[in-house]
Order: C-alpha cells, then structure tokens, then sequence
C-alpha cells in the first residue's frame, strides 16, 4: 500500500488541512482528510472492473466545517445520543452539549469531525498506514478527563478499508468511537441504496422513543421488519408498518451484533446486484447503527461534482457501543477508566459477486 500526501486547504480559522491518498495494489484508492478524519472518497472495482467512487461527500473542506450530515466523519468523544445530554459517573453528574434537542449526538457542537487531528504516516508490520492524533481536553464537550486519541486508516491487499481506534484518558470517562460513511456501492452519484441487500448478524436490536434513545430493552428481530439475519433489499421494510421505524422514517437503529467482539465474524454484509460490488463489515464492538439516510433531505446537501443528496442516497453502518450506553447499565459499558487503553477495530472488506 502506498500514501501520498497534498495540501487540501485551510480551514476558516486558516488552519492547514492536508489530504492522503491511500491506494493498494488492487484499484482500491481512499482520500482521508485530517480535518475531522473524514473518508472524503473511495474508490472501489465493479464487477466489470470499473472503479468508482462509493462514499457521499463534499468538494470543499468549507462544506465540512459546516453543520451537516457527518458525511464520512470520525465521530467522537461519544457516538450516537445520550439521553438527557447528561450521564453519572463515580457518583459525578456530567453534562454534556444538547446538541439535539434535550440530548447529546454525536460527541455535541464541536465533536471530533469538527477538529484538525494531527497526521503522520507510519509503518504497521510493513504495511504504511495514516495515524491520525488528536488530544480532546477536560470538560470539550462536558466529558470529564483530557482524551488522547488516535485513528488509523490502512487499505490492505485483501481489499480492506481498516479502521483502528485507541484512546487514553487521565480521568474515567466515556468513550464511543466510530465513523460515519455513506455508502452508496452503485456510487455516489447514483441514486438511492434501497435496491441493495443487506445483512446484519444480529437476533436483537435497542427500540427506541421518539427521540431515538433506546429503552433500554434488547428486543428480537424475529417477525418484525428489523429481522436482517437473511439478506433482503432495504426497500422490502424500511416504510413497514411497525412503530420503530415510522418513528425514524427509515432504518436508524443500533442492532445487537451476534458477533460478540470477534473480528473474524461477518457483522454485517451489503450487496448492490446493479454493480456487483459486496461490502463486509468486522468489528470488535457489540452494537451497529444501520443508517439510511433518512433526514439526508433535511437541509440540501450538494455533494462532490454538485450532486445533490436526496433521502437515502447513502447508508451508515456505524459500529459502536449502544447508544445512551453511559445511562444504561444493562449495555455494555462505555466507561473508560484512568489510565486504560480504549481498542477498537471496524473493516469494511470490498469484493464482487461472482
Ligand atoms: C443517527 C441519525 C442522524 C445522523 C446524523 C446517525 O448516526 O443515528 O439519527 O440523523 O447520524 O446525520
């Protein structure tokens, strides 16, 4: 695998942004930039051997600064919502940004796809990979304890996007790393994705109240329209006539991954027949929000070459821990102590049908 590094632009405080290439040998190209560790392109064979770009994103580092849909993000302190932007922790209660209403998404105003991170390129086990740093400070946001975090993006001769997260803090804390591409496998520019299949190892998800907190409940897919343990089309369910997704007018949800932290096992997989192009998903987390771009239309988002985004031109599978996790003690928890070492690993694996 080879990066190659340019100058992207500054950002509006005139703050230098760079902008690294990483290619395999295969035809597969990222762009990742180090402003917010946004995947900003990805280029992916067809099953003709056509390479095109499969993630929604801008032309300009400006479209990034602004408030928007988190197109292609590192997303930090902490992923997804916390209800009542508020959590206990050693009996302390911390608030956090209600950057949603009365809750917390997406690590608040300013959350880690909103800062400039620190880029070096560095050699994993001969394989050159982007190390992105970022030092997140006592009290950003409302989290307690100075958060040294760091990400690193390799693509690997197996075709894989790799994504390793570590974090250290000096207090306890919560941490809830991930990313936030959008996925489009027939292209960015191509329309809707709810033609493609989809796959999530998972018996259970976490129903949620209109403001999209879970209930703390681990409810079975079983006979509902959340059941994806067979691959079937988005579009077979997303307006099915069930409580949970009317309230998030599509799929916006964090499934119970079957998966147990194995990185072995297929999380979750999505298959576009139109291109052929298959995406795998391997995680070491326990939870995977599946995303489909429900609000995209909220406000316009013209994307790359002016494309405009519609509802749905895209979906996240964002691996994480459950959401509100710091107010749910049945979760699996999100607190990272003093002094211990936060390691999480999430692929995207991309090949053809056959
Ligand atoms: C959330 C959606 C939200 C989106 C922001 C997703 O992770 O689950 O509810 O609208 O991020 O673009």
């Amino acid at each position: 695998m080879s990066i190659t590094k340019r100058f992207y632009g500054n950002t509006a405080d005139g703050t230098a942004v760079d902008i690294f290439t990483l290619k395999n040998s295969k035809g597969i190209t990222a762009e990742i930039t180090n402003f917010g560790g946004v995947i900003v392109s990805l280029m992916v064979p067809d099953k003709n051997g056509k390479v095109e770009d499969i993630v929604l994103g801008f032309d300009k580092l400006a479209d990034y600064e602004k408030k928007g849909p988190y197109l292609g993000a590192a997303i930090g302190r902490y992923a997804n919502r916390i209800g009542g932007a508020a959590f206990e922790l050693n009996g302390i209660q911390y608030k956090v940004d209600n950057n949603e209403g009365e809750n917390h998404l997406h690590g608040g105003f300013k959350g880690f796809d909103k800062v400039v991170w620190q880029a070096e390129v560095v050699n994993n086990n001969g394989t050159e990979a982007l190390e992105l740093t970022y030092r997140s400070k006592e009290g950003e946001g409302g989290y307690p304890g100075n958060l040294d975090v760091k990400i690193t993006y390799s693509i690997t001769e197996d075709n894989e996007l790799r994504i390793d997260y570590h974090a250290v803090s000096d207090k306890d804390t919560v941490v809830n790393l991930t990313n936030h591409s959008y996925f489009n496998l027939s292209g960015h520019n191509s329309g809707d994705i709810l033609g493609h299949k989809v796959m999530l190892n998972a018996d259970k998800f976490t129903p949620t109240d209109k403001a999209s907190i879970p209930t703390g409940e681990l409810a079975d897919v079983k006979g509902t329209p959340m059941d994806f343990t067979i691959m079937k089309p988005v579009e077979q369910d997303i307006h099915a006539d069930f409580q949970q997704i009317q309230n998030t007018k599509g799929f916006d949800h964090n499934w119970v991954l079957n998966t147990n932290g194995n990185l072995k096992e297929k999380a979750a997989e999505v298959v576009d027949e139109n291109s052929g192009r298959v995406m795998e998903v391997y995680t070491t987390k326990p939870g995977v929000q599946l995303y489909t771009g429900n609000f995209l239309e909220e406000s316009p988002v013209v994307g790359k070459g002016g494309y405009v985004y519609r509802n749905h031109s895209g979906l996240c599978l964002e691996t994480q821990y459950f959401p509100d996790s710091p107010n749910k003690n049945n979760f699996p928890s999100a607190v990272l102590k003093a002094g211990d070492e936060y390691k999480h690993t999430t692929i995207y694996k991309f090949s053809v049908i056959d």
